[in-house]
């Protein structure tokens, strides 16, 4: 796939395709009333026909129109013009690009860059256009014997308009979506491998992979290290399981090393069967997803890698399965973690925040700058957010506004949900310092809480992609967030931080 901008007139180049926008009660836009003309008034004579109202994500396509030296027109409803937000326009883009690959069309001029998005600059709607695009030629088919059979003609997107854009900040904007993109395509992919495939060591050794191509450092910690660290609670979710857990570290450093880093930390189950407290069999399969977390910690990392951001990131990924063995945990085993903290663990299904709680203490010795954790971690914030949103939770007002900001730019939605000290005590034990969960109640909270014991040190958020890491259903298939999120988030504090 070839991106590129272009200054230009619509009707005036060679193209295969030229996309345009149409608002609701057929109102033009300016590149759909310039292509009016050049063509005699052939759009809007098919427009008084009936044939299209503008209606948000419907298409029209229309062939060998008088006049131009394009074989097609593609008409794009946008709806009403002053309800044209963010969403509104994904959709649009989206329908545009399901439309096009619907044709033989081989390159398109995509004039959609020129419509007034509510709030948003030209650089966005680039950016973003790159990330829809991408998204609409996303195929996960490498474990099928034959490739699909809907191939996709389209090459060439020529994002063109009509404004006096400069083009250097154009291009820019289509290198940020286009390596956005690709780590939302990492994301997925490594969520949409099967965990026979996608096994804590194929993690580590991608990580490595990762590491020469774009100059991190990498460091895998084997189950001996981690014992020596005294990693008690993430070895105790290790212990059922033949596959060897690793904690992985991948550090980018994009400016001096005497700034302080930004900590991911990713949740890595590549299969979470619930241990001893097994899962029902009932859909099981979608907890190869377990490790999306640290999927997205990769997909950020190549993203800012390719932009050579300059900000310091340190990406943590604790990787392991959740097996049930003669070996495996036990409800009611007590485990030592890493920060001395006990725990009684009295459901081995509650295993992402073993696993967390022991790689947000050894995040401590980056001195982090602040530390978020994304993780699939509870069933209970698909109750309460569903597919929509997020679960953001944290011990710092301002950091999580900032990560609420960046998920509304991404359209990346992500909900505040709060850390109250009252719902601590549901982590109380008998026998332990706490309590691996904290009853049928507030399920996302207590997981955060119990986390937010070990992040006493630092700036710290929590996401909880249960619901947004991945799709069910006939669309079954990793989604790439929160990578929109995360890489925003790390953009704007770079261009705030860089000298
Ligand atoms: N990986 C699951 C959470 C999950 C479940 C994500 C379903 C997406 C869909 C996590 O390890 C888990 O099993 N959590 C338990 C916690 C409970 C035992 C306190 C849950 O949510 O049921
Ligand atoms: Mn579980
Ligand atoms: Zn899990």
């Amino acid at each position: 796939m070839k991106f590129s901008i272009k200054k230009g007139s619509p009707g005036k180049q060679r193209s295969a395709c030229i996309v345009v926008g149409v608002f609701e009660a057929r109102v033009l836009t300016e590149a759909a009333k310039i292509l009016d003309k050049n063509t005699n008034g052939y759009i809007s004579r098919i427009l008084k026909n009936g044939d299209m109202e503008g209606k948000i994500g419907s298409t029209l396509l229309l062939h060998y129109a008088p006049n131009i030296i394009c074989k097609r027109i593609l008409l794009v409803g946008l709806g009403k013009k002053s309800k044209l937000h963010d969403k509104e326009y994904k959709n649009a883009v989206l329908a545009a690009f399901n439309a096009l690959h619907a044709t033989g069309t081989a390159d398109t001029m995509f004039f959609l860059i020129d419509d007034p998005v509510k709030n948003r600059e030209i650089t966005w709607k680039i950016s973003h256009v790159v990330i829809f695009a991408m998204e609409s030629f996303y195929r996960f088919d490498r474990l099928k014997s034959k490739k699909e059979t809907n191939k996709q003609h389209l090459q060439k997107i020529i994002l063109s308009t009509t404004s006096q854009i400069d083009i250097a900040t154009g291009n820019q904007a289509l290198q940020w979506g286009l390596s956005t993109a690709h780590g939302i395509n990492l994301t997925k992919d490594l969520g949409n491998l099967p965990s026979n495939i996608c096994t804590p060591t194929y993690l580590a050794e991608l990580a490595m992979t990762m590491a020469k191509n774009y100059k991190l450092k990498v460091t895998v910690l084997e189950q001996k290290d981690m014992k020596k660290l005294g990693m008690g609670s993430l070895l105790s979710v290790a212990q059922g399981s033949r596959q060897a857990a690793k904690l992985i570290t991948l550090e980018y450093w994009g400016q001096s090393k005497s700034k302080k880093p930004f900590i991911l930390v990713g949740k890595g189950v590549t299969f979470d069967t619930g241990g001893i407290s097994l899962k029902p069999s009932a859909e099981m399969d979608e907890m190869k997803y377990d490790m999306c977390g640290a999927a997205s910690v990769f997909g950020t990392l190549t993203a800012i890698a390719q932009m050579k951001l300059p900000i310091n990131v340190v990406g943590i990924i604790p990787a392991t399965e959740n097996m049930p063995d003669g070996n495996a945990t036990k409800p009611g085993d007590i485990v030592t973690s890493m920060s001395g903290q006990t725990i009684e663990i009295l459901n081995t299904d509650a295993e992402g925040r073993l696993i967390l709680c022991d790689a947000l203490t050894y995040a401590e010795r980056y001195e982090p700058e602040a530390v978020i954790d994304i993780a699939t971690l509870t069933g209970a914030c698909v109750i309460a957010l569903g597919h929509v949103a997020s679960g953001l939770l944290s011990n710092n007002d301002e950091l999580a506004t900032e990560l609420l900001n960046a998920s509304e730019q991404a359209i990346d939605r992500a909900w505040h949900l709060p850390l109250w000290d009252e719902y601590q005590e549901q982590l109380r034990s008998n026998f332990a310092d706490m309590a691996n969960i904290g009853g049928r109640s507030a399920g996302t909270i207590t997981a955060s809480c119990f986390l937010s014991r070990f992040t006493k040190k630092y700036r710290w958020a929590h996401l909880d992609i249960a619901g947004t890491a991945w799709e069910s259903g006939k669309k079954k298939g990793a989604t790439g967030r929160p990578v929109p999120l995360l890489t925003q988030f790390l953009t704007t504090c770079a261009a705030k931080k860089s000298p």
